[in-house]
């Protein structure tokens, strides 16, 4: 039998027995949700909603990064310059006779010896898949060029369609002599429709030989930052209101071998000084998006660096020896955190301040590794102890987070230290989040260290690394979002340790040969992007929740074997409103009895629904937003109250409550 509950006067309901009230045993089948906002279970972490990421489905280069040409450094292929076509009769080829510096020591040497008057000849490129154009956008053209004696220039740089009929922006640059300069110059469209299937192209109506290096198109960027961001892709990030960034990696750390793994002194200072190395995902990386972009990235969205430092492991299963040959490693490591945190008059805080921030950033999670269950060796416990001391006798106040987690077999995790924080990954599928989410957590010793749930995704049947994910669309469908929903419940719900989840691979490229792993959240080409039904479950989660969790309990939830409805509740405890979120995973309307006790709540609210009409509906460039939360006032709520959940759906519920 339910217990009553009595109107007020303010048209608000109050709960008839509030303190340790457990409803009774209900004949009424439908499912019974009881929210004791008197008790309260722990604080949702304040840092709880962040982000992953790694150089992979060209989420930098063709993907955040602003750069818009493709191989910008020629270094991308060692036989030839990849990405780059000769135009109008000139030959292209990669030359090593005179480079720019030890950093970029391979450039393009262009004969454009049958360059006329009335036949320009010289290079294009095609960019990632398309240079996109928009109207009345300024684009900065820089690059190192070069020329034979005999070379009286000038160069025109432009922005053409791909088919050569249009030329959307153009420019000249003359001074080319005999000794590498740079040039830099802005190209600007006038009124025109948006396009991608265009070219960069470099060409001369005067014949000789130029050599160039590091050419460069960049739009305008996110906040104005010079080798910034694209702005579509961060404003969709800055509207999750992420509250941290893991970076680098993810595999992307640790590279393919000890001479690939993320060297971050070579990701640092002028571009030029950069070498670029190859990233595990099978693709070159110039590094111009390196160590100061992802902070700088840190300081755009307001977000928190995580920072991974490299721990001795590659992903071809080979480890440097704890003891004297890691040392070297961990000496990079404590560089790191001081370029990263370090006051101005210590060395790497210094080299900060000269790559334009002299203000250190606010750093309280090294990670040391990535994945390090991987070391069948199993020398990741005498790793981590040598990262670990090294860090804690220089930076104390930081938390080391260890990367074997309680996913992992117990021999597997660090025993020779205790680990401020565990990071576990979960790619599962939608069933095993469902089999999980109502009681993984709840299981977890509460005096044991910290979780961050560094990678996650809900796969809807094909795992990520199967051949057959490929033929599947880049970004998940509904029915993954609902698997990723249901396993927020359990993440917000058990936010008393998880102190913070990031789902991951991020960022897809959508064309055919962007992508090495499936899902990912957001996806785009050269020219749109747009947010996954999985970017707008994660987005309703990190937008709308309290700082206190409220204890829940159940009765007569549909099972199908597993659970099908889902919900966690929190508290604002400034202003007392209470979010609940609930997702029904059934393909049909799910009246649920919600009860509320300890607190006086108003008839009127609001919900954020997102739904679908089937599992198999999703997002896409060409439909952006055919899945998408729609916020509604509500009203009918109360202490007690039934409210019906449409077929796969998403809801938060906020209650005002006193
Ligand atoms: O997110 C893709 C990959 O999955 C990450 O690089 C790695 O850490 C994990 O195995």
């Amino acid at each position: 039998m339910i217990l009553p509950f009595k109107p007020t006067l303010l048209g608000l309901a109050i709960s008839a027995a509030a303190v340790n009230w457990l409803p009774a045993q209900t004949t009424n089948p439908i499912p019974l949700l009881h929210i004791k906002a008197y008790q309260i279970t722990g604080k949702v972490s304040p840092t709880l909603y962040g982000l992953m990421t790694e150089e992979i489905n060209f989420s930098y280069e063709g993907g955040l990064y602003g750069e818009l040409i493709r191989n910008r450094t020629f270094k991308a292929n060692p036989a030839k310059p990849v990405f780059w076509d000769a135009v109008g009769g000139a030959t292209i080829s990669l030359d090593t006779n005179q480079p720019l510096n030890a950093a970029l020591d391979v450039n393009l040497k262009l004969d454009a010896s049958t360059a006329t008057k009335n036949s320009p000849a010289g290079i294009a490129n095609c960019g990632y898949w398309g240079i996109p154009v928009r109207p009345k956008t300024d684009y900065r053209v820089s690059f190192y060029a070069k020329a034979d004696g005999a070379f009286a220039g000038p160069v025109t740089v432009a922005i053409a369609s791909a088919d050569g009929k249009m030329t959307f922006a153009s420019a000249e640059v003359s001074g080319l002599t005999g000794d590498w300069k740079k040039f830099d110059v802005t190209l600007k469209t006038k009124k025109l429709k948006p396009s991608k299937d265009n070219v960069f192209t470099l060409a001369t109506t005067a014949p000789g030989t130029i050599w160039l290096q590091q050419v460069s198109l960049f739009p305008s960027t996110y906040k104005d930052r010079v080798n910034g961001d694209r702005v579509d892709i961060s404003q969709l990030l800055a509207d999750e209101q992420p509250k941290f960034l893991r970076f680098p990696g993810g595999n992307y750390l640790e590279g393919d071998n000890l001479k690939e793994h993320f060297d971050w002194k070579k990701t640092i200072g002028p571009l030029e000084q950069r070498p670029g190395h190859r990233s595990p995902w099978g693709y070159w990386s110039t590094d111009g998006f390196g160590l100061p972009e992802f902070l700088g990235w840190c300081e755009d969205l307001n977000m928190e660096p995580v920072l991974a430092v490299f721990a001795g492991y590659t992903l071809n299963h080979q480890h440097v020896k704890p003891g004297p040959d890691l040392a070297p490693y961990v000496q990079d490591a404590l560089d790191e955190i001081e370029y990263v945190a370090g006051e101005t008059n210590t060395t790497w805080g210094a080299k900060r301040a000269r790559d334009g921030h002299p203000a250190p950033f606010n750093l309280r999670y090294v990670e040391i590794g990535n994945e390090d269950e991987f070391d069948e060796s199993g020398s990741y416990d005498e790793r981590f102890t040598q990262f670990y001391d090294a860090i804690k006798a220089k930076y104390p106040q930081l938390q080391c987070i260890s990367t074997v987690g309680n996913e992992q077999p117990e021999k597997k995790r660090v025993h020779n230290r205790k680990p401020d924080v565990l990071d576990e990954h979960y790619y599962r599928s939608v069933n095993d989040f469902e089999r999980e989410s109502p009681t993984r957590f709840e299981k977890y010793d509460r005096t044991g260290p910290k979780i961050f749930v560094g990678e996650w995704a809900a796969y809807e049947d094909t795992m990520p690394w199967s051949k057959k994910s490929e033929s599947l669309a880049p970004t998940p469908s509904f029915k993954a979002a609902l698997g990723d929903a249901a396993w927020m419940t359990a993440l917000e719900r058990n936010s008393d340790i998880i102190v913070m989840q990031c789902y991951a691979p991020l960022l897809v490229n959508v064309n055919p040969g962007g992508r090495q792993w499936r899902p990912n959240l957001i996806g785009y080409d050269a020219l749109n992007s747009y947010g996954s039904p999985s970017y707008y479950a994660q987005k309703m989660f990190s937008t709308h929740h309290g700082d206190e969790i409220l204890a829940t309990d159940s009765q007569n939830i549909p099972a199908d074997p597993t659970s099908k409805l889902f919900f966690d509740a929190t508290r604002d405890s400034q202003t007392g409103k209470i979010i609940l979120k609930v997702v029904n995973c059934l393909g049909t309307p799910q009246p649920v009895r919600i009860q509320i006790s300890g607190v006086v709540v108003a008839a009127k609210g609001q919900t954020v629904v997102m739904k679908a009409d089937s599992l198999k509906e999703t997002n896409s460039i060409q439909e952006p937003k055919k899945i998408v939360p729609v916020t509604e006032k509500v009203k009918g709520l109360g202490a007690d109250f039934t409210r019906t959940f449409p077929p796969y759906s998403i809801t938060v519920l906020e209650l005002d409550a006193k």
